[in-house]
């Protein structure tokens, strides 16, 4: 099993400028392709529900898991929540029940509670890390706690002139 986690990142460093704020209106179209693309191998996408919120409806062709309170704030969880699977599992038992469904891989896509969670957890393989030319000045970054990790630089590829995607292995 790999788990990944997937983010776009400005160049100082947030995913957005605040929990409703959504990727769509500030990545590039090359970064939109990767995360449809590498996702969409991976099968199986696993997101916070301040994230699903901005996207608003399942992800298609992927098993959309969404970390929520049994009963969300802001609707009942068949209205806003209906057809992902809602879970409040810790990282490791989650991705131990993904492995037992046949998952390989597993893409962790925000935000930063939930990539915090699962890098605190100790159950990240890989990150992919698109960098976009704008700035926020503040906003949320990547993570919210403190945290350290060693990381090795796989590869480094120009999605288009203005946006890199840097790949990380989490050193264990
Ligand atoms: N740039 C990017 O690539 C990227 C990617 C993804 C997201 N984002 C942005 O990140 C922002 C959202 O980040 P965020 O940190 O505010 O929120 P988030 O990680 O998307 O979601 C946090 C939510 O998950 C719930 N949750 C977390 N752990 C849980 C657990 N164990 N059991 C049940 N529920 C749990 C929390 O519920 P409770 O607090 O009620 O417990 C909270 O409502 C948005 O602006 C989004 O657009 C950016």
């Amino acid at each position: 099993m790999t788990v990944f986690l997937i983010a776009a990142l400005t160049a100082d460093g947030f995913i957005a400028r605040g929990p409703a704020h959504t990727p769509m209106s500030w990545t590039s179209k090359e970064d939109k392709q990767f995360f449809t693309q590498r996702t969409k191998e991976a099968r199986v996408v696993v997101m916070g529900l301040n994230t699903y919120k901005t996207i608003g409806k399942p992800l298609s062709g992927r098993q959309n898991i969404v970390y929520a309170p049994a009963s969300p704030a802001g609707g009942p969880s068949g209205t806003i929540l209906e057809g992902v699977q809602v879970t409040q599992d810790d990282p490791k038992t989650l991705i131990l029940k993904l492995s037992e469904e046949g998952f390989q891989e597993v893409a962790i896509c925000g935000g930063a509670t939930i990539y915090t969670m699962f890098m605190e957890a100790g159950v990240v393989d890989k990150l992919y890390l698109t960098l976009e030319p704008i700035l926020f000045g503040s906003g949320i970054h990547l993570f919210n706690k403190e945290l350290q990790v060693n990381l090795k630089l796989e590869s480094t590829k120009n999605l288009s002139e203005t946006t890199i995607l840097l790949e990380y292995s989490v050193l264990k």
